[in-house]
């Protein structure tokens, strides 16, 4: 097996990589921790791959619809997930945000409410106001450092016959839960009761903590497969969002007519980026040994924060991570203005973190931090922000 030596640093500077060179602010200085992409370089069968396919010299129009490229992310939803997916329910968008958007405008009406559950990636306000639709909370309950659902609250809410339907984040960003079968089996009980549909995000659903299993939705509610829309991608997995591609997986025939009228006659998607293609098929087929050694090295990022937070941080909360490579902190006991959090954060300590807030109200007195780099860097931020944040 490969060993891949995930402390070493490398410069992504001058490769116009977001997380480095267009930083929150106008200060390009501080140490970047905040979009979710990884300072790891991609699995070697990716990297030999792409220069094979460079070799090739040309580089037109390209569609992903052929049993290769199906077979790998049917192979890997199989493997990874035990999760049987037939190839014709497989269909391309250029990532999960630009799919969430077409689902949107396919199945709901201008002035139509849908559901998400903030604290939430705020991507999802951004598309249904974007989109004419209405924003309804059910928001997630934060007790003694851990969230679950409100589900009483997602009864009244679904409910509603505005509402059509819901998106779920699953594992969740940022509060970094992997939804047990229970908790799913009951998001599902409502939105039957109601007949709505559920847009399962499920982008961070490979990384997740040792001894976590996360289900895919319709796994985990086959009865409900009409209903139920799931978005995965190897793009958080593997390193690859610049790459823009993800796949997305409904069983309504409906819904698929639907979504190939939305995607093709609306927005005239349908080709595929041909590096994108070569890399997830490398990703999928040859690179799960990459990804076992990210996600072990990722655990051990989250204990050293957890271990950190215990010793130098003792008025802040670090939220369990069971998915994700996200640590989501409470550090309301230290600062509750969301304005002076982040200036100590961004100014101060000169740390770029996603601020709270911005996944919602709820989020307030929060930071979302990605550890998905080497630790000398997860070392350096917790330093920095120790030293505003308790003088030392
Ligand atoms: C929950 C969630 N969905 C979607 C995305 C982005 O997806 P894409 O880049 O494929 O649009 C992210 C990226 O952080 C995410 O966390």
């Amino acid at each position: 097996m490969r060993q891949y030596d995930l402390d070493q640093l490398v410069d992504r500077k001058g490769t116009f990589s977001s997380k480095w060179e267009f930083m929150p602010g106008d200060d390009q200085s501080a140490l970047p921790l905040w979009v979710a992409d990884m300072d790891f370089p991609c699995a070697d069968p990716i990297i030999d791959a792409l220069h094979k396919r460079i070799d090739r010299k040309i580089f037109g129009y390209t569609v992903y619809n052929n049993p290769t490229y199906k077979e790998a992310v049917t192979g890997w939803y199989k493997r990874r997930h035990g999760w049987d997916v037939k190839a014709e329910d497989i269909f391309f968008s250029p990532g999960v945000v630009p799919a969430i958007c077409y689902l949107i405008q396919a199945l709901s009406e201008e002035g139509d409410g849908i559901v998400i559950q903030r604290p939430v990636y705020y991507p999802f306000t951004n598309s249904i106001l974007g989109n004419g639709r209405k924003v309804v909370n059910n928001p997630l309950i934060y007790r003694d450092g851990r969230y679950t659902m409100d589900y009483e609250d997602l009864d009244k809410k679904l409910a509603d016959p505005g509402v059509k339907g819901m998106i779920l984040c699953s594992p969740h960003n940022p509060v970094g839960r992997v939804w047990t079968l229970d908790e799913l089996k009951k998001v599902v009980e409502i939105a039957k009761k109601y007949d709505k549909w559920i847009i399962s995000d499920e982008i961070h659903f490979d990384l997740v903590r040792e001894g976590v299993t996360h289900i895919p939705l319709l796994k985990a509610c086959p009865e409900y497969k009409d209903r139920i829309i799931v978005c995965t991608a190897p793009s958080k997995t593997f390193n690859l969002a610049g790459m823009q591609l993800s796949n997305i997986v409904i069983e309504n025939p409906e819904y698929q007519e639907k979504w190939l009228h939305t995607i093709g006659d609306k927005n005239s998607v349908g080709f595929a980026n041909p590096f994108g293609i070569t890399a997830m098929i490398a990703a999928y087929n040859e690179s799960e040994d990459w990804l076992n050694q990210v996600n072990a090295y990722i655990d051990g990022n989250i204990a050293f924060c957890k271990e950190f937070v215990a010793e130098r941080l003792p008025k802040a909360t670090m939220v369990d991570c069971e998915g994700t490579y996200l640590v989501w902190l409470d550090l309301r006991e230290y600062c509750k203005d969301k304005e002076e959090l982040e200036e100590m954060m961004l100014r101060r300590a000169k740390v770029a973190l996603d601020e709270g807030y911005m996944f919602g109200e709820e989020g307030i007195g929060f930071e979302r931090i990605n550890v998905a780099c080497p630790r000398s860097i997860v070392k350096e931020c917790m330093e920095r922000m120790a030293q505003v944040l308790e003088g030392k």
